[in-house]
């Protein structure tokens, strides 16, 4: 839906909670241009009136039931971030009370509700809805997948990525939210998190058409999967595998860095939020690396693009399908080690992800939060 005017969004918040506190906020409130919030709800009073406190939005727009919320005029749009299993009714609620929608991932709890969050794309076709993929929109993923177009490793044979990390739950982190503890979603945190990596993955390797997998539950404080190995075939004919661990003991630092060998080079992206590393090695031996710091894990840039589309038509690259692309990756790798079959995945296939790049601008990185020092120069 193209509004062709520039006012801000007049947004309502649907669910308070972390993802708002610590990703969303922090990014909306440096759009004060594109967004005014107008009102917002969470079945949590308290959540209500903490979101309130810090972020200054008056109180009065506060609601615990997300439908009166959709029923105000004065919402042109909603950003939904409330825990997996409500995700896709709220998105139901939302769309069909013609409201524009940025829903967090994932897209709904298994395969069958992934179905239906992807038929909104057909039953409100004119509509705008992004699913908050923030690694689609992250600075230094979108850079390798630049490297990547530009042939700098020649043709991707082999993707290599093992994430393995102590996970128990924390008070006052994601882990330590009730509803990730015991999650009505298959998967746990492979599902949670795993859509992120497995977005990183498609985004620079392609779609995947086979998957084989096994999982161990050796994490007593989570009632799902703690690990999962899974071996990828991708549509151009590379291979991959991914190991993610999410471990019950403390385990040694990993690198946790993911690896693309190709035939004239191999890219690494390395390094935690606080200063992300993409390091090309070329058939010489040569290195190039190049460094982001501040960046925001691509939560500003996602609102730009929703922004852009809604006012704008710019193309969505957060798409339902894409999401659903990336969720189904990791169902039917679930579905591979209960079955112990390799699974194939040409059905669900959605394509490249199209690369963002700030509207009208001639960089990658133009106007967006961070600092980057690419080959050498700090841009
Ligand atoms: N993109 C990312 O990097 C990222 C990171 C963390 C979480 N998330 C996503 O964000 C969502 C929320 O996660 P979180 O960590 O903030 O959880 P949370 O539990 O901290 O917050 C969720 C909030 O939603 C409220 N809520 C539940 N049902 C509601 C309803 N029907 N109407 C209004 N409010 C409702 C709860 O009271 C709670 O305050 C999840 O879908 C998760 O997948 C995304």
């Amino acid at each position: 839906m193209t509004t062709g005017d520039t006012r801000p969004i007049r947004l309502g918040l649907i669910g308070t909670g972390l993802a708002v506190k610590k990703l969303h906020w922090p990014a909306l409130s440096r759009l004060a241009d594109r967004y005014v919030v107008t009102a917002f709800a969470d079945r949590s009073v308290a959540q209500g009136e903490h979101f309130a406190a810090y972020s200054g939005v008056d109180p009065a727009a506060f609601t615990t039931d997300h439908r009166a919320l959709l029923d105000r005029a004065d919402v042109d749009a909603v950003l939904i971030s409330v825990p997996i299993a409500s995700l896709y009714e709220v998105a139901r609620d939302a769309l069909a009370a013609g409201k524009n929608v940025i829903c967090e991932k994932p897209t709904g709890t298994d395969e069958e509700q992934a179905e239906a969050f992807l038929a909104f794309e057909t039953e409100y076709p004119d509509r705008t809805v992004l699913i908050a993929e923030n690694f689609f929109y992250r600075d230094d993923i979108r850079h390798a997948r630049a490297l990547l177009d530009d042939g700098a490793i020649g043709k991707l044979h082999l993707m290599a990525w093992r994430h393995a990390g102590q996970h128990l739950p924390r008070e006052g982190t994601f882990s330590g939210t009730p509803w990730r503890h015991r999650p009505q979603y298959r998967g746990g945190a492979h599902l949670d998190a795993g859509v992120h990596h497995i977005a990183q993955i498609r985004m620079l390797c392609g779609d995947v058409v086979r998957a084989h997998a096994g999982v161990q539950w050796a994490n007593s404080t989570i009632d799902a999967p703690s690990d999962l190995a899974l071996n990828l075939v991708f549509a151009d004919g590379a291979i991959g595998n991914y190991t993610a661990s999410y471990a019950e003991i403390a385990v040694p630092r990993e690198p946790n860095d993911m690896r693309l060998y190709g035939t004239e080079g191999v890219l690494v992206l390395a390094g935690p939020e606080s200063e992300r590393r993409v390091t090309l090695t070329r058939a010489d031996g040569t290195t190039r690396t190049d460094v982001f710091h501040g960046i925001d894990n691509g939560y500003y840039a996602e609102l730009c693009n929703f922004a852009d589309a809604v006012q704008h038509g710019e193309p969505v690259v957060g798409t339902i399908r894409q999401s659903y692309a990336n969720m189904l990756v990791v169902l039917r790798a679930l579905d591979s080690a209960e079955q112990d079959a390799v699974m194939a995945l040409d059905d669900v296939a959605a394509g490249a992800v199209q690369l963002w790049r700030p509207r009208g601008a001639s960089g990658l990185f133009d106007g967006l939060p961070g600092e980057r020092a690419l080959d050498g120069a700090i841009r």
